[in-house]
């Protein structure tokens, strides 16, 4: 595994695997990696032949008053995990790498962005977007991996690549999830022992709406209910709407459309997001819905045939 600080360096060193008939996949990370990105970087290994993984707390999608200066950082083990996982590149570069002096274009993304975390997160995806936009530049990958649990920024990224033209292919990998349902997220590593345990009650909910989905409940009030219900834990619920899949606009009334249940909570002081996807049995689904269908019903086959059997 080889790892770079510049464009330079890394774009030389991409063109010999492309000269080489080489298929490059990218999973762009800010770091403090975990089974989540993991699952990310396994995808792309399987699908590619070469994985190059970014590592880049990217100052442009961090507010005034948010965590960039106290965001987890952990090289070291970063580097141990992408090796233990067959990663060929590691891109590591420094802020001043990415945004020289006199850097000034952004990409402004558009009404896909302004729900949800958009509302809460002013300027948050205009950075993601603008990042996003020059890695694939860099690294000009034919796949790159997000995971599900930003489900906003894939779609928001999904819509740029389609809006801008970009050849690249984008896949979404389902969230991995702690034993009791929490997402992971490198900001778990934020939350008090006490915390921890407070913030079961956001994938407990989204896991009882989505249960109820199942069993044909389709009332988009009566679901985001029965995920409140659970929800009581946390100090502030920013955010709990049911959205659509595609286009992130509001689903109301009944739902018919693949639709998101995202959230977003306050937990003592750690901002913590998740979201689960409503969909309809696959009849005529299209390709990105029969991939999201597929990877659930995988996922869903995991974790049932992991679960502790009764002896
Ligand atoms: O999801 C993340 O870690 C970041 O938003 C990303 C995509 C690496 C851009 O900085």
């Amino acid at each position: 595994m080889l790892t770079f600080r510049t464009i330079k360096s890394l774009t030389e060193s991409l063109r010999g695997y492309r000269a080489a008939g080489l298929r490059v996949g990218f999973v762009p990370t800010m770091g403090f990696l975990h089974a989540g990105h993991r699952a990310l970087i396994v995808e792309s290994v399987a699908r590619c032949d070469i994985t190059v993984v970014s590592i880049f707390v990217n100052p442009t999608q961090f507010g005034p008053n948010e965590d960039l200066d106290r965001y987890p950082r952990a090289l070291e083990q970063d580097h141990a995990l992408c090796r233990n996982a067959g990663v060929s590149l590691i891109f590591v570069p420094d802020a001043g790498e990415i945004y020289p002096p006199g850097f000034q274009t952004t990409i402004e993304p558009g009404p896909v962005a302004e729900p949800l975390c958009g509302a809460i997160r002013p300027g948050h995806f205009r950075g993601v977007a603008t990042v996003v936009t020059k890695l694939f530049h860099i690294v000009q990958p034919e796949v790159a991996f997000f995971g599900q649990k930003d489900f906003q920024q894939c779609t928001v990224i999904r819509q740029l690549v389609r809006d801008l033209n970009l050849p690249v292919e984008i896949v979404t990998v389902p969230t991995v999830r702690e034993p009791d349902g929490l997402a992971l997220s490198s900001r778990n590593s934020y939350l008090s022992p006490v915390d921890r345990q407070r913030a079961r009650c956001l994938s407990q909910g989204l896991l009882a709406a989505q249960a109820a989905y199942g069993q044909g409940e389709r009332d988009s009030g009566r679901l985001i209910a029965i995920a409140r219900a659970q929800m009581t834990e946390v100090d502030q619920l920013q955010y709990l709407e049911l959205r659509d899949a595609r286009t992130l606009e509001a689903a109301h009334g009944i739902v018919e459309q693949p639709a998101a249940l995202c959230v977003a909570a306050s937990v003592g002081a750690t901002r913590l997001i998740d979201n689960v996807l409503l969909i309809p049995p696959p009849t005529a689904l299209s390709d990105h819905e029969l991939e999201l269908v597929s990877h659930a019903l995988d996922r869903q086959a995991t974790a049932s045939a992991n679960e502790p059997r009764p002896s």
